[in-house]
């Protein structure tokens, strides 16, 4: 019992931190920042200083093991009767949901972005062919990190929709 509270307190607040962070970032901080162009330099070299970019990853984590640990729990070691219900379906999908997303952010749009904060400091120095080039390679960066950002956002919120109404179905 003891277990099950310490796990969902984990969980449920490591999802609230890991969506809503997300979303927030996704849809204010990011436009904000692009908009603000040369300026948004020191805002994100303040957030990598305070380690956003690590925190995140790592409540992502605490999250879905967590997630795992009580799929293990409430399905008796993930026993197949458990996945039969509607609900215990929903749990693992969505589950599933959060993981592919966690994924898709860590493996294409994190890299693409980590690329385009070490870039972009250097193309004020830049000009000519070499101030071309280093353009276009930020351009396909910001696309990658976007659409990458877009489908791990979409995936997330799929999740936390699945995890909000599971015990329902
Ligand atoms: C986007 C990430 C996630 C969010 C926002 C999230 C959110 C939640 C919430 C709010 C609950 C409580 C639902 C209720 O009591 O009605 C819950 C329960 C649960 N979550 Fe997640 N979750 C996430 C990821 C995962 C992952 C990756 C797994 C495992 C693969 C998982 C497995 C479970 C299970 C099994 C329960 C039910 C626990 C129980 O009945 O005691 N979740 N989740």
């Amino acid at each position: 019992m003891a277990e099950l509270i310490v796990l969902r307190l984990v969980h449920v607040l490591g999802g609230i931190f890991w969506v809503g962070g997300g979303l927030y970032s996704t849809l204010f901080i990011v436009p904000a920042l692009a908009k603000a162009g040369p300026a948004a330099g020191p805002i994100m070299a303040e957030l990598m200083r305070r380690k956003l970019f690590t925190v995140l990853p790592v409540v992502a984590l605490l999250t879905m093991l967590t997630g795992l640990r009580l799929l293990w729990i409430v399905s008796g070691g993930f026993g197949t009767d458990y996945f039969a219900t509607t609900s215990g379906l929903t749990y693992a999908f969505s589950g599933g949901a959060s993981i592919v997303g966690f994924l898709g952010a860590m493996f294409f749009a994190r890299p693409a972005g980590v690329r385009l904060g070490a870039l972009m400091p250097t193309l004020a120095s830049l000009t000519g062919e070499a101030r071309a080039k280093a353009e276009t390679e930020a351009a396909t960066l910001r696309n990658q990190n976007a659409r990458w950002t877009a489908i791990a956002m979409g995936l997330l919120t799929v999740s936390a929709v699945g995890m909000a109404v599971a015990r329902y179905l």
